[in-house]
């Protein structure tokens, strides 16, 4: 069974499960959140208690408005949005804002349409059928093919938490050109990703990080070397000559605790952007 059949799978509902009734059209944003946190699918979160996924999220929000400036009327990108972690907490903050979250796999963006934007309207969310062989493996595009679905300069603001950890070089390249394209000069990005400096390359050599990348490649190192796409390191000075390359600024890099820095914000590293 692939990777996406079993999200559908785990997406639809089983029999017992309680499908709540949509709030009304009125109904304030608590409200809201509490329909769409009672609508997920509890079976889809196996291992991580439905308090993590929300605490998580919540914490992920903090993170973009302490260190990206996120303001209530941002208009923000979420690129591989996932399955409303951060989209649902966001509504506390984006009351004069808007939101566009895109995903590869087509049961999650149906969700969070349904779910989410059935009941906030400056919530939306596309899919693309990009090539993943962890989340879609039969996608109908290369992810150094793909194009974001907006027009030029159309956000002010955009993240992408535990994306790039599942793309390869080429996709890491094409995405961050069209970051580059669909940001608004001036506009920031918080990007999440596994970072290897000299320090970090010496521990993930020896194991002594808590997700392991035993085996290199050209710009990083792999966890798994037959599922390329199931967590991908990068080289930091790689990586830092693509994003000046493209003529992003860096605001700030703040490590995280999956390599061993113990007072890290979040687990993957996190690096604040600002375009030209
Ligand atoms: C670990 S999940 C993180 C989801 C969400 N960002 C969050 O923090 O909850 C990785 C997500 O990236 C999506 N993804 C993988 N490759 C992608 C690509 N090339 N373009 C867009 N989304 C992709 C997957 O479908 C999955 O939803």
């Amino acid at each position: 069974m692939t990777w996406a059949s079993r999200i559908a799978r785990l997406l639809r509902p089983t029999a017992g499960d309680h499908v709540p009734s949509p709030p009304p059209p009125d109904a304030d944003l608590e409200a809201r959140i509490a329909y769409q946190i009672e609508c997920l699918p509890q079976h889809y979160l196996p291992g991580i208690g439905i308090g993590d996924f929300i605490q998580e999220g919540e914490d992920l929000v903090r993170l973009l408005s302490s260190l990206g400036g996120l303001v209530t009327d941002d208009t923000v990108l979420d690129m591989g949005c996932g399955l409303g972690r951060v989209a649902i907490p966001l509504q506390r903050v984006l009351h004069r804002g808007s939101y566009s979250g895109f995903d590869i796999v087509p049961e999650i963006v149906h969700w969070n349409s349904v779910n989410i934007s059935g009941v906030t309207a400056s919530f939306a969310f596309h899919h693309l059928d990009v090539r993943n062989s962890t989340y879609n493996p039969d996608g109908r595009l290369e992810p150094g093919n793909a194009s974001f679905p907006y027009a030029d300069h159309s956000f002010s603001f955009a993240f992408a938490t535990s994306l790039f950890s599942h793309l390869l070089a080429d996709g890491t390249q094409r995405y961050l050109e069209e970051l580059r394209r669909v940001l608004r000069p001036n506009g920031r990005a918080v990007l999440t990703f596994f970072l290897l400096n000299d320090e970090v390359e010496s521990r993930a050599e020896c194991g002594d990080t808590d997700i392991e990348f035993p085996q290199r490649w050209d710009h990083g190192r792999l966890n798994h070397p037959d599922r390329p796409e199931d967590a991908v390191a990068y080289d930091w000075p790689w990586l830092l000559g693509l994003i000046e390359g493209l003529g992003f600024e860096v605001h700030s890099l703040h490590w995280g605790r999956w390599s061993g820095h113990t007072d890290g914000l979040s687990y993957q590293d996190v690096l604040v952007l600002r375009s030209p």
